[in-house]
């Protein structure tokens, strides 16, 4: 079975105690929280101060993905702020192995992400040292978007990785992933699901969590 991480993006902010709460009652293993500058992405969302305010409210873990330019200025903020993964995307930085490094010094699980466009072989220098790997599905930036199949095979290249060298870092899809497009990610290694639309664009989160895990039984 898949771990679910619903993503806060799609929630309704004005009741955000009570959307956070509904998802962690029903045992969604993470929150992922989307963090869009207005510069690597077209949008903005929201910064350190979100995560900070959210974390006394819930023990879910807090699964923070920045689509931010430069992430080694922010990184020191959302280790304070209670992160439990940061993911940083490797097309952000210049200096990858440097942002993991600052992550995993701050005593929080490092995670890093690829774009649809980016081959898997951009981060094999750093699988080594990382907690979580994040395939993007969709191009970043907004939620709702449709599924990218042919992101599915970078999924089962980097299962392969971790079988041939031993390591054991989660593979994390995100972007379109709903109880159908899950199966085809499970099965080629994925083992936690980001889903935004799919689970709060309902009244009842927890029977869309519930079919994620089915779909992945
Ligand atoms: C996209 C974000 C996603 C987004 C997913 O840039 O990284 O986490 O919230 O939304 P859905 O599941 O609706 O595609
Ligand atoms: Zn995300």
């Amino acid at each position: 079975m898949i771990k679910v991480a619903p993503s806060i993006l799609s929630a309704d902010y004005v009741n955000l105690q009570q959307n956070i709460e509904k998802v962690d009652k029903a045992g969604a293993e993470y929150l992922h929280i989307d963090v869009m500058d207005g510069s690597f992405v077209p949008s903005i969302s929201y910064g350190p101060g979100f995560v900070k305010a959210i974390r006394p409210i819930t023990k879910m873990v807090l699964d923070c993905h920045l689509m931010v330019q430069n992430p080694e200025h922010i990184l020191p903020a959302f280790i304070d702020a209670g992160a439990d993964i940061i993911g940083v995307q490797v097309e952000a930085t210049q200096h990858i192995h440097r942002a993991l490094q600052i992550i995993k010094n701050g005593g929080v699980k490092a995670e890093v992400v690829i774009n649809p466009g980016t081959p898997v072989a951009m981060i094999e220098p750093v699988l080594h040292m990382v907690d979580q790997v994040l395939v993007m599905t969709v191009n970043p930036g907004f939620g709702g978007q449709k599924f990218l199949p042919e992101t599915v095979e970078k999924i089962a290249q980097l299962n392969q990785i971790k079988k041939n060298k031993g390591y054991d870092f989660d593979i994390e899809v995100d972007g379109g992933v709903n109880n159908q497009t899950v199966v085809d990610c499970y099965k080629a290694g994925a083992t936690v699901a980001v889903a935004g639309s799919y689970v709060y664009n309902v009244a009842d989160p927890a029977k869309r969590i519930q079919a994620l895990r089915d779909a992945t039984k």
